[in-house]
């Protein structure tokens, strides 16, 4: 329905945009409005237009009521609260206007020329001028407020957005003035004697049964809006009556908040009723993907998502466990972690941040650490520490850099480093094992060319585990690098650690190993508990890294 409220906004925009610019030609003159009026009667007082026109604010209203009636809560964001009470302020200020000129001219001839419409306002009823001006603010913030937080996804918007703002300003305030200065125009030119007979009260056509009959038909459309808006909101009271004796979820979310509500509320509606911050830039449409989440415990029990959830979810790579909170509605407690900011900026929506500033994906992460190392710098030189360190950086960096990693963090004696960040996790398991089996080889290598200064030779552990992390820059100034943070780098550096207890120079988890096909069968498993998460983590662990066979690439082609 999105598409349908945003189609049908962008027709009566338009059908606002060209009227007022027929208004504004009242800076020029009374005839230049009337010239205008011509161009703008051809364009919306033919049967199409007449259709697109009436079609579309009929639509709008009725999409307008069933949003009414579907929402679960009236906490919303400042902005939305806005546009929904101007939304709702629009049709009794329109209906009078409508019926003063479209309707009366189809039902009786009567003309609405500006010399006629204008005189009424200006110098008959100045109080419905005042409500016409009322309704072109309305409608016009209303509309620019739709139209900016529709457009404000698209990736060319900011750089327009400025021109945008200029002619939102500048169109309302030049009808103004244009029906101004008509206004001041028919009062000078009313007193010319026979004007008024002839261009005001001449076009009025209708005789006092007309005037009854029309009078009857605004106060019935005005019944009419009034109604709906009175059903809308009883039955949407009802509605969330009978949808709070359906039962409650508990949904907790990081930093022990929770919120309590009736099952058939969306995450986002749960976020916004408990007061818990919760990114939204298109305002829960489900077409922003800034309000997703992890969900944890209780996902099993969540409702599959849409086909519409899905394509958003896959267009910014989300992994699994993802879902857009302004979608999901559980019916079972669960626990979520939003995955972006509150204050996010738009640009952050449907992946369109520029690359680096920061996104939910899943990648590969290795660490790798030198065993023993305190034992191996005691009684030397700090200058041969750092020689001796510089000399293992530049192999294991070496080794990454050549299987096409990104080392992002050298601390102390250890290394971490993303595969994958760009090419998939499939890819990313597969040069991070070829990483692992050069960093041995390359260590090796370094120990026997400095095996006169070592004791004995160096010895390194790595672990590596695939799984959703957040990718981005971070830093400050010239620090910043590519670098993830999340639970899979957790559990990476736990398995590196893992190597100590099994002996071995390397331990990935089963997933690393089925992503990138590696044959585990003569390889020992393991199941361990890693942080945050339920069931055991399954690993294999490898003793020597250096002999580890690894699977050839897509294509047959053998792996280095
Ligand atoms: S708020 Fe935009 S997709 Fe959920």
């Amino acid at each position: 329905m999105a598409w349908l409220r945003a189609a049908t906004g962008v027709v009566l925009f338009t059908f606002l945009v060209t009227h007022f610019l027929n208004h504004a030609l009242g800076l020029h003159s009374l005839a230049a409005q009337e010239a205008g009026r011509a161009w703008f009667l051809l364009l919306w007082r033919n049967p199409l237009g007449t259709l697109l026109l009436y079609g579309s604010l009929v639509i709008h209203w009725i999409l307008a009521l069933r949003s009414l009636y579907r929402r679960r809560h009236f906490r919303l964001p400042r902005w939305e609260a806005l546009q929904l009470l101007f939304g709702l302020a629009m049709p009794p200020l329109l209906v009078p206007h409508l019926v003063g000129t479209r309707l009366a001219w189809t039902l009786f001839g009567t003309s609405d020329t500006y010399a006629r419409v204008v005189s009424v306002f200006w110098m008959f009823d100045p109080a419905a001028g005042v409500r016409q001006i009322a309704l072109v603010a309305i409608a016009w913030t209303h509309g620019c407020m739709g139209l900016h937080f529709w457009l404000r996804l698209r990736p060319w918007y900011p750089r327009a957005a400025r021109t945008f703002l200029v002619a939102a300003v500048l169109l309302p305030v030049l009808a103004v003035l244009g029906f101004t200065e008509a206004g001041k125009e028919t009062a000078r030119r009313a007193r010319e004697p026979g004007w008024l007979d002839v261009m005001v009260r001449g076009p009025d056509t209708r005789s006092p049964a007309d005037r009854e009959l029309q009078e009857r038909v605004r106060e019935r459309l005005l019944a009419a809006v009034g109604g709906s808006l009175a059903l809308v909101l009883l039955a949407g009271a009802a509605r969330r009556l009978r949808a709070r004796r359906g039962g409650v979820v508990r949904i907790a979310y990081p930093e022990g908040r929770r919120a309590v509500v009736p099952v058939g509320f969306t995450v986002l509606e749960a976020s916004r009723r408990a007061g818990i911050p919760h990114a939204s830039v298109c305002g829960g449409r489900g077409r922003c993907s800034t309000c997703r989440v992890r969900v944890g415990e209780g996902a099993e029990l969540l409702p599959p998502a849409s086909a519409a959830e899905i394509r958003v979810l896959t267009r910014v790579g989300a992994a699994p466990g993802v879902r857009l909170a302004c979608q999901l509605r559980p019916t079972g407690d669960l626990s979520v972690v939003p995955l972006l900011p509150a204050g996010v900026d738009p640009a952050a929506a449907l992946g369109s941040a520029a690359p680096g500033a920061g996104r939910e994906q899943e990648i590969v992460v290795l660490f790798a650490d030198l065993r023993g190392f305190t034992r191996i710098a005691e009684r030397r030189l700090p200058y041969d520490v750092v020689f001796l360190l510089n000399q293992y950086f530049a192999a294991v960096g070496g080794a990454i850099k050549r299987s096409g990693g990104v080392a992002n963090q050298f601390a102390g004696d250890g290394v971490m480093a993303l595969f994958g960040v760009d090419s998939g996790p499939e890819d990313g398991a597969r040069r991070a094992l070829a990483a692992a089996r050069e960093i041995v080889l390359s260590v090796r290598a370094l120990s026997a060319t400095l095996a006169e200064e070592l004791r004995a030779p160096l010895r390194i552990g790595i672990g590596v585990h695939v799984g959703p992390a957040v990718v981005g820059r971070m830093g400050f100034e010239e620090t910043e690098y590519l670098t993830a943070v999340g639970d899979t780098v957790h559990v990476a550096s736990r398995l590196e650690q893992l190597t100590k207890d099994y002996a071995g120079e390397l331990v990935v988890s089963e997933e690393v190993a089925r992503r990138a096909g590696l044959d585990v069968s003569a390889l020992p498993r393991h199941e361990v508990t890693v942080r945050n998460r339920r069931e055991p983590l399954a690993i294999r662990v490898v003793a020597d890294a250096g002999a580890l066979a690894l699977p050839a690439r897509r294509g047959g082609e053998p792996e280095r």
